[in-house]
């Protein structure tokens, strides 16, 4: 039986907020339950992918640890699956050259990143160009089958193959087997002031962040006016948008049946909240969490994931290489 090669990255350009633990973290634990005697499970961090935004350049040293070590504190089975960062790997960049030498300048200027970047004035830096080629790279490096992603992304995922085809194409090859998106279609989770919870939006629950202000952030939740005593629709409060988000059915189903029956107020709501982000965000994974931050300690924990991962990139950069006839 042939093992399917799972994908996904992060990028490490601030704090993890609950967004992302319900929309990323969420389905890369449970993809990784996984027997991975049937699918292995990469997952990574992508600090290079940071380096997009030239005003911002600092962000991805800071927080590729947080990244790391907020995975591994919530369970992420290192010992079955893969984690690293893309940055352990020059190899990577390597094959971004070679990949470069079969894709027109002309596929780039339509990708969605870079029309963004051009329709907000904003100067878009040779490396937010060339994101797409980086991101392919970081995909065919490991030639992975499947890569779960949001559908902003799936354009990406769509000149991965394409570029991986053009390669093929042009040295008449089979290097690269073609990789399939598998598109997530999460809710998307909104911040206290309606629009998407976002870090560039200042309007995030911050996992891991010191308990006084996640009970701060749990009473500012915004409600409406409804009295303790009147029936409540579930889908219209922001209390239980989070309960869903933290991803306990039996708490989510309790405090939808306590909403519509009334006399549960929204003090009441995000009491059970606070509860349930305690019961998941224990002190045992904050200390994890703080542990597991340090360099030394990554670096031991995740040798042995690297050394695997970067030996499936050195061979592929070999055939690369030999397609290439250099
Ligand atoms: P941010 O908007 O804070 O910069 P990212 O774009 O880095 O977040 O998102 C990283 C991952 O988290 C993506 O897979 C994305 O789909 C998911 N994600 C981010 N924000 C949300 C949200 N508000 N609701 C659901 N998923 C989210
Ligand atoms: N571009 C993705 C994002 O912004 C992160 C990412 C980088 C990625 N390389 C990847 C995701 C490869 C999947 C596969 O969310």
């Amino acid at each position: 039986m042939t093992i399917q090669r799972i994908l996904t990255g992060i990028q490490a350009t601030g704090e993890l907020h609950l967004g992302n633990y319900a929309g990323a973290i969420l389905p890369i634990l449970e993809f990784a339950k996984a027997n991975p005697d049937e699918q292995e499970v990469f997952v990574f961090c992508a600090d290079w992918h940071g380096l997009t935004n030239k005003d911002k350049f600092e962000k991805p040293g800071l927080y590729r640890n947080k990244v790391l070590a907020c995975l591994l504190a919530l369970g992420y089975p290192v010992d079955k699956h893969v984690l690293y960062t893309q940055s352990s790997i020059p190899e990577i960049l390597e094959m971004v050259w070679y990949l470069s030498s079969s894709i027109h300048v002309g596929i780039l200027e339509r990708n969605v990143t870079y029309k963004d970047a051009l329709q907000n004035n904003k100067l878009p830096t040779v490396a937010l160009f060339n994101y797409p080629i980086l991101m392919a790279c970081d995909i065919l490096a490991v030639k992975a089958n499947m890569v779960p992603v949001g559908k902003d992304q799936s354009q990406h995922l769509e000149l991965c193959a394409d570029f991986a085809k053009s390669f093929n194409h042009m040295t008449q090859t089979e290097c690269f087997p073609i990789p399939k998106a598998y598109l997530q279609d999460n809710p998307v989770l909104p911040g206290n002031d309606g629009r998407k919870m976002s870090k560039s939006y200042g309007n995030t629950l911050e996992l891991f962040a010191d308990l006084k202000t996640v009970q701060k952030q749990i009473k500012a939740i915004k409600t409406d006016s409804k009295s303790r005593e009147e029936p409540k629709d579930p889908s219209d409060c922001l209390v239980y948008q989070y309960m869903q988000a933290l991803g306990n059915q039996e708490s989510t189903a309790y405090m939808a049946d306590k909403l519509r029956q009334g006399n549960y107020g929204y003090g009441d709501a995000k009491a059970d909240l606070w509860q349930a982000y305690n019961a998941v965000f224990t002190p045992e994974k904050y200390a994890l969490y703080a542990e597991l931050q340090q360099d030394s300690v990554l670096t031991d924990m995740l040798a042995e994931p690297l050394e695997k991962v970067r030996s499936i990139v050195v061979e592929t950069t070999q055939h690369m290489r030999q397609a290439l006839k250099f």
